[in-house]
């Protein structure tokens, strides 16, 4: 009679075990790893045992496994642990800061330790819960049930925290930002501001560059002012051309070889590249050496040598970038 009673026991505290663990719930692996099912520790192998792995039912887990701990430091909430160590099926809340809601509006929640050592749930994000935008604060939240807290870039007109009452109204009216205002841009240099002389800007206010004449811009051609009294971008250069410094020799410019005297006012637009013939030092054939015009500046690369006006007069078919172009093999 005692085996029987024992038998009892065990039976018992076996079916009231399987029913305190719900069924693996469909779909449950969608949303997590779910360790394998079982019904006993016998099911598993190793250091595994069957233990209730919330939606997952029934599973195989390492107990001393344990969940990222500490958690990165968020500055909208606080993680705290509930449970001695961050080991499978321990509790850890997650509060956030007053003036702070989750997306459900709580403001706290609890999450547990699961099988795949990843903390149950999403990652809670506490959100202010109070947003000014274009000089104006606003309660995020439709539902009167917090404390709010508001913050301007610039001054707050009004006061800075604001409280729930029993009846679901504000006590007291929600404040206002003083608006951004953004400083005169800087000035640039062969180039004009397209815009009414202020000594500041309102938020979305355009500003428009130009360059004088002969001059590329390089930048942005207008720039916004923005809610925090920044410009949306640094203002622009206006880039001067380049002299092409060769006279009695043919350059490539824009895929054409050319004399530069054929060149409109001998002159390359910034950021245009030009490409000179150099002679190879024993052979009597030539390579070809790049170089860019920057904001005025153009230099002829290091191999490269003027004929003189004798060479180009008497010989001009011999000259550098006129004669044969290098093998491939010739270049080092
Ligand atoms: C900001 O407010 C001004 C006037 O108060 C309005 O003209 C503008 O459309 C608003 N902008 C946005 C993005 O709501
Ligand atoms: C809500 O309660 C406050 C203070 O008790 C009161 O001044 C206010 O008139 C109430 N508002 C409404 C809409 O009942
Ligand atoms: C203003 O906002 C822009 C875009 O959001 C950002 O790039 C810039 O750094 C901000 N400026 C300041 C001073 O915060
Ligand atoms: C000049 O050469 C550079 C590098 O080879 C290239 O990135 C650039 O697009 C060229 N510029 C022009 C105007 O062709």
């Amino acid at each position: 009679s005692q085996w029987r009673l024992l038998c009892f026991i065990v039976c018992v505290t076996a079916l009231l075990f399987s029913q305190s663990c719900p069924e693996r719930l469909v779909g449950a692996e969608g949303r997590r790893t779910c360790p394998r099912s079982c019904k006993s520790d016998r099911d598993c192998g190793g250091k595994r045992q069957c233990l209730c792995d919330s939606e997952c039912g029934l599973s195989c887990v390492v107990p001393g496994r344990t969940c990222p701990w500490p958690l990165p430091l968020n500055e909208n909430s606080r993680a705290s642990l509930l449970s001695p160590t961050p080991s499978f099926s321990s509790l850890l809340e997650v509060l956030c800061k007053p003036g702070f809601t989750l997306a459900d509006g709580s403001d706290a929640t609890v999450r547990r330790c699961q099988g795949d050592r990843q903390w149950s749930g999403d990652k809670p994000i506490c959100t202010g819960g109070s947003e000014c935008k274009n000089g104006t604060c606003q309660a995020v939240f439709s539902l009167c049930h917090v404390f709010l807290l508001f913050s301007c870039r610039a001054d707050i007109v009004g006061r800075q925290e604001n409280y729930c009452q029993f009846n679901q109204t504000w006590l007291y009216p929600h404040p206002n930002c003083k608006e951004m205002l953004c400083q005169p841009p800087e000035e640039v240099e062969q180039g004009y501001v397209v815009a009414v002389q202020k000594t500041e800007y309102e938020v979305g206010f355009d500003i428009h560059y130009l360059c004088k004449k002969n001059f590329l811009l390089d930048g942005p051609q207008k720039i916004t002012c923005l809610s925090n009294g920044s410009w949306s971008a640094a203002p622009p250069h206006c880039r001067a051309r380049c002299i092409i410094p060769a006279e009695r020799s043919r350059v490539v410019i824009g895929g054409v070889k050319r004399w530069p005297f054929d060149v409109t006012d001998g002159l390359v637009p910034h950021g245009e590249n030009v490409t000179f013939f150099c002679k190879h030092p024993q052979k009597q054939c030539s390579f070809t050496a790049a170089q860019t015009c920057f904001d005025g500046k153009l230099e002829t690369p290091l191999c490269y040598l003027e004929p003189t006006w004798l060479q180009y007069k008497l010989f001009p078919h011999r000259l550098v970038s006129e004669i044969e172009v290098c093998e491939p093999g010739d270049v080092e």
